[in-house]
């Protein structure tokens, strides 16, 4: 019931990614100067590796990926496709430039919305924010697939895998699907999916599906009405750790094929069987599809950011992954930047870390 967990790896093995670069996970990080960030996709490599799903901890060093663009209030639109770059191994992170990468697929326009396309069983389109959000409301307004094996999502992703979804297999149209998850973990003793029914007819009408993503609270919206929320307080494992996403995250919205040969049974099943890649209305267009309105964002920062110190990204700070330290940094995200700069705010998670104040502190009286 949570295949979205594998779309990355799916997305691997059909984009083709698998090449001699050596793999690379939390245990086993890259370890060469020539290729020291570990990709979405947990492959080591340098330049757009270091990009968007870059994961720190699998990664050389926790500064090896670029540091992550900042989010910014916004009302994405798509009348002008210029902000959509076509091939996100193009993007060089001046995410001024663009708002959305195409990470696999293509889109077409759609009375000046766009349309996903999944036009074939290897196919799909995905495309992800070149901004992060570290906290926010985000609302897409979409229009989903109506089609037994073929799933509609919008998401967010960090880039050690926490993640909240929305998602909408094709065989029901009213119904959508919420889910969370914590550095990629699928939670033995309960699922963190949840279905919210009586949405009318999720293909016919663009309705707004909201993620609202506080420090310490969760909840997901149809049309403005709250249908689950999820506190970070429920969260909390035996050991004290609170498995509830808290790094910052790509927006992301997808097209993809569940009811193909070779995706396992259970993620077939749930998205409604094979795809039937007769049905009239993929003769009609030539692909399946879904269709994107608008996206919107409104940051939530977990701290007041002081406008006059120029910041420009996140970065992740410390070495441990089980409670990972997220600071303000003004690092360009510049795939050639430099980086060279301090970090001016920490936080943790979702709380200051005071270690990480204190640490930069002394670093700033060092250099003062
Ligand atoms: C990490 O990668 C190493 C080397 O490829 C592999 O042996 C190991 O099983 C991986 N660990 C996890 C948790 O995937
Ligand atoms: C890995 O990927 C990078 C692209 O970032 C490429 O330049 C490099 O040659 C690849 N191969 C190895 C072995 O790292
Ligand atoms: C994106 O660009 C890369 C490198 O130039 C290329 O290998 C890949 O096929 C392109 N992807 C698409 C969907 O055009
Ligand atoms: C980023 O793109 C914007 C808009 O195209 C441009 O004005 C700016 O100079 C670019 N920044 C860098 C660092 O290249
Ligand atoms: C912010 O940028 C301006 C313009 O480049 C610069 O004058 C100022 O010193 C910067 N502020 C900080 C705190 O770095
Ligand atoms: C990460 O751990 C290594 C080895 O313990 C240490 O040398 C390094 O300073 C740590 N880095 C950070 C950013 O804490
Ligand atoms: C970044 O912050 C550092 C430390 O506050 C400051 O010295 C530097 O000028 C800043 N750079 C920019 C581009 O604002």
């Amino acid at each position: 019931m949570i295949p979205l967990a594998l779309v990355p790896v799916l997305l691997a093995m059909l984009a083709g990614v698998a090449n001699a670069n050596a793999t690379c996970n939390v245990t086993s990080p890259c370890s060469l100067s020539s290729a020291p960030c570990c990709s979405e996709f947990g492959f080591c490599g340098r330049d757009n590796f270091c990009l968007g799903g870059c994961n720190p901890y699998a990664s050389k060093g926790v500064n090896s990926c670029r540091p992550e663009p900042l989010c910014k209030d916004s009302t994405y639109t798509f009348a002008d496709k210029s902000r959509i770059l076509s091939n996100s191994t193009l993007f060089d992170g001046n995410s001024t430039k663009y708002d959305w990468v195409i990470d696999k697929g293509s889109v077409l326009d759609n009375s000046g919305n766009i349309a996903l396309t999944l036009a074939d069983a290897s196919g799909g389109t995905r495309i992800s924010s070149t901004k992060y959000v570290h906290y926010g409301d985000i609302t897409a307004t979409i229009k989903t697939g109506r089609w037994n094996g073929v799933v509609t999502a919008f998401i967010t992703m960090s880039d050690i895998k926490d993640e909240i979804d929305w998602e909408f297999p094709g065989s029901k149209t009213t119904q959508g699907q919420s889910n969370f998850f914590w550095q990629g973990l699928i939670p033995t003793t309960k699922t963190n999916g949840a279905t919210h029914d009586g949405i009318s007819d999720t293909f016919a009408n663009f309705h707004d599906y909201t993620v609202s993503w506080g420090p310490d609270q969760l909840s997901w919206s149809v049309d403005g009405n709250v249908v689950r929320t999820v506190k970070k307080s429920d969260t909390y494992d035996a050991a004290g750790v609170p498995h509830y996403p808290s790094t910052p995250s790509r927006i992301q919205l997808s097209i993809w094929p569940a009811g193909v040969e070779g995706s396992p049974p259970g993620t077939v099943d749930w998205a409604g069987g094979m795809i039937n890649w007769d049905d009239p209305d993929f003769k009609a267009a030539g692909h399946f599809y879904a269709i994107v309105q608008k996206v919107t964002v409104k940051c939530i920062n977990a701290q007041v950011i002081d406008p006059a110190a120029n910041i420009t990204s996140y970065i992740y700070s410390g070495n441990s992954s089980s409670n990972p330290s997220i600071v303000y940094s003004n690092y360009s995200t510049m795939v050639n930047g430099a980086r060279s700069m301090l970090p001016v705010a920490g936080l943790s998670g979702t709380v200051l870390t005071a270690f990480v104040m204190g640490l930069l502190m002394a670093l700033n009286a060092m250099l003062l």
